[in-house]
C-alpha cells in the first residue's frame, strides 16, 4: 500500500437525502422524503458499488427555504430526516462497512430563523447583532452596496438579479445575504462567529464523521469596506466572485482543528470561483483546504479541445503548488451529465474522464444509473434556484413505486421502469455496472488510484492519457466524436480492463475506439 491519505484516491458518493430513499413502510420522516434511516438500508449497495465514501447533503434542522442549505440548528436532525440516533446509527454502520462519512458544513450563512438572527434581528442593541453583516442604507438609500444574490428573480439558477441586501423596517438597515433572504451571512470577522462554526465541527468530529464538505467556503471572508467589484456592477451573483485574503486565515485555523483529529479527516471546500487559478490558493502551502471542487469541468461541454484545455489547467495552476485536483460531474446544483452531454454513450464515456483522471472523484447518486433530469413543470416546480430536474428521486426497483413507500417529492427521472437500481443490477450491460467495473478497476489499481498523469499524442477527437504509479500502470481514452478513430500506442501488449459500452473488456486492445467509446487499458 501507499501512504497517501484516503482522501487522495477515494470516490466520494454524493447523497442528496432528501432524494436518495425512504425508511420504507410505517418508516419515519415526512412521505415521499428520503431519510437518514433510507440511506442506512442501501449501505449495501453502496459497498456492492464500490464507493469509498459518502457526502451526505444538509440534514439538519432547518425550514427549507434551500433544502435544508438554510441551516437553523447545526448540531441536529431535522424530524423531516430522522434523528441524531439515526446518524449515529448510519455512521456507526457506515463504518463497519469500511465506508468513510463526510458532511455538509454550512458555515458562510444560517437560516433566518436559527436563534443566533432572530436574536441579532431582535434589535440594533442585541448581543448577536455583529454576528451578522447589517449596514445601513446607501446614502440616498436603496442596499449598501452593489452586491447580486445567487438566487431570486427570474426563477432560474443564474442569479444575479436581486440585490443581496434585504431591509429590515424594524430597525432601517439592511442585512447581507448572498443567497437567498432567508439565508443571511454570517460575519466571520467577528470572533464568535469563528468560535460557534468551530464548536460544529468539534459536535460533529466527536461523533466520528470523517469529515467535511464546506458549503460556499470562499465566501465566509469579506471585504471590510463591502467594496463593489467590477463583477458586482455587471450583475453576477457576489457568491461567485467573493475572494477575500481573509479567508484563508480562517481556512489555516479549520485545517489545524481537523488535523488535531486522528485518522485522516478532510474537508473538501466548495469553492465555487470558476477558475482553475483561483481555486489553487485555497489548498494554501498544504495548510488550507485539504480538497477543493474545481468547477470549470462539470461546465465544459462534450468537446476535447475543451477538455484538453480544463486539464492543462489543472496541470498548470494546481500540480505546481502540490494541490491534489477533484474531479466533479454532477451534483444537486447542476443538470446531470447524462442530460448535458445527450446521449447515454457520452454519458458512459464521461465516467472515464470521472475516474479515470488524477483526483479525488465525486460521483452524483445517480449518475452511476445514467439517470436524465427530470422534467419538473411549473406547477411542480420547488426550488427557488431552478435546480429540481437534478434532484428527482432515486428509482429503486421497476415496481410503481419504485422501491418509495409514498409518491416522492418530485416527479421521477425519465424511464424509472428501466433506469433504476434493481433492473440495472440484473444487466451486466448496464450504466450501473459499467460505474462497478471502473470502480473495482480503480480500487485494485495504484497507477489509477495515484499515479500521475500525461496527456499522450491522440488522433483528432481523442483524449488519451497515461496514469502510472511505481510499477503499475494504465492508459485510459476517450473518443470525444461520433464516428470510430484509431488509437495506435506505444508497445505491445495492452488488454482492455473496462470499456464504456463493455465490448472486448478481458481481450487485447484492437487500436480502435468505437464512436463514443472509452477504454482503461491494462498492460497485458
Ligand atoms: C451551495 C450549495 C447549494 C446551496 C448554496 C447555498 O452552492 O451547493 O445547493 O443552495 O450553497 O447554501
Amino acid at each position: 500500500m501507499t501512504g497517501a491519505p484516503w482522501w487522495r484516491s477515494g470516490v466520494v458518493y454524493q447523497i442528496y437525502p432528501r432524494s436518495f430513499a425512504d425508511a420504507g413502510p410505517g418508516g419515519a420522516g415526512r412521505p415521499g422524503v428520503g431519510t437518514l434511516e433510507g440511506i442506512r438500508r442501501h449501505l449495501d449497495h453502496l459497498v456492492w458499488l464500490g464507493v469509498d465514501a459518502l457526502w451526505l447533503s444538509p440534514f439538519y434542522r432547518s425550514p427549507m427555504a434551500d433544502f435544508g442549505y438554510d441551516v437553523s440548528d447545526h448540531c441536529d436532525v431535522d424530524p423531516t430526516f430522522g434523528t441524531l440516533a439515526d446518524f449515529d446509527r448510519l455512521l456507526a454502520d457506515a463504518h463497519d462497512r469500511g465506508l468513510r462519512v463526510l458532511i455538509d458544513w454550512v458555515a458562510n450563512h444560517t437560516s433566518d430563523q436559527h436563534p443566533w438572527f432572530v436574536d441579532s434581528r431582535s434589535s440594533p442593541r442585541s448581543p448577536r447583532r455583529s454576528w451578522y453583516l447589517w449596514r445601513d442604507p446607501a446614502p440616498g438609500g436603496g442596499p449598501p452596496n452593489h452586491w447580486r444574490a445567487a438566487f431570486g428573480g427570474g426563477g432560474g439558477d443564474g442569479g444575479g438579479e436581486v440585490p443581496a441586501w434585504t431591509l429590515d423596517p424594524a430597525s432601517g438597515q439592511y442585512y447581507l445575504h448572498l443567497f437567498l433572504p432567508e439565508q443571511p451571512d454570517l460575519d466571520w470577522s467577528h470572533r464568535p462567529v469563528v468560535e460557534a462554526l468551530h464548536d460544529v465541527l468539534r459536535f460533529w468530529l466527536d461523533r466520528g464523521v470523517d469529515g467535511f464538505r464546506a458549503d460556499a467556503i470562499h465566501a465566509i471572508g469579506k471585504d471590510p469596506a463591502l467594496a463593489d467589484g467590477p463583477d458586482d456592477l455587471a450583475g453576477q451573483p457576489r457568491s461567485s466572485t467573493n475572494d477575500h485574503p481573509s479567508t484563508h486565515e480562517h481556512l489555516r485555523e479549520l485545517r489545524t482543528l481537523l488535523d488535531g483529529y486522528p485518522g485522516e479527516r478532510v474537508m473538501v471546500g466548495e469553492v465555487y470561483l470558476l477558475d482553475t487559478a483561483k481555486v489553487a490558493p485555497y489548498y494554501g502551502d498544504g495548510d488550507e483546504l485539504h480538497l477543493a471542487f474545481n468547477f470549470p469541468p462539470l461546465f465544459t461541454p462534450w468537446d476535447v479541445g475543451a477538455w484538453r484545455s480544463r486539464l492543462a489547467e489543472v496541470e498548470r495552476h494546481l500540480h505546481p503548488v502540490g494541490a491534489w485536483p477533484t474531479w466533479v460531474l454532477g451534483n444537486h446544483d447542476n443538470p446531470r451529465p447524462r442530460t448535458r452531454f445527450g446521449s447515454e454513450a457520452r454519458a458512459r464515456a464521461a465516467a472515464f474522464l470521472l475516474l479515470g483522471l488524477q483526483g479525488t472523484a465525486f460521483l452524483y447518486a445517480g449518475d452511476e444509473l445514467g439517470l436524465e433530469d427530470a422534467e419538473v413543470g411549473p406547477e411542480e416546480a420547488v426550488d427557488p434556484g431552478g435546480r429540481d430536474g437534478c434532484r428527482a428521486p432515486i428509482p429503486w426497483d421497476a415496481s410503481p413505486g419504485h422501491g418509495w413507500a409514498a409518491r416522492p417529492w418530485l416527479p421521477w427521472p425519465p424511464g424509472p421502469d428501466l433506469r433504476n437500481v434493481a433492473s440495472q443490477r440484473q444487466d451486466p450491460g448496464s450504466v450501473l455496472h459499467l460505474h462497478r467495473r471502473l470502480l473495482a478497476a480503480r480500487r485494485a489499481s495504484p497507477a489509477l488510484r495515484l499515479g500521475d498523469l500525461e496527456v499522450l499524442d491522440a488522433p483528432e477527437g481523442v483524449l488519451a492519457w497515461s496514469r502510472v504509479h511505481a510499477a503499475d500502470r494504465r492508459t485510459v481514452a476517450v473518443n470525444f466524436t461520433g464516428a470510430p478513430r484509431p488509437v495506435p500506442l506505444d508497445g505491445d501488449g495492452w488488454v482492455v480492463e473496462v470499456a464504456s459500452d463493455g465490448a472486448g473488456e478481458g481481450r487485447p486492445w484492437s487500436g480502435r475506439l468505437g464512436a463514443d467509446q472509452a477504454v482503461v487499458l491494462a498492460p497485458g
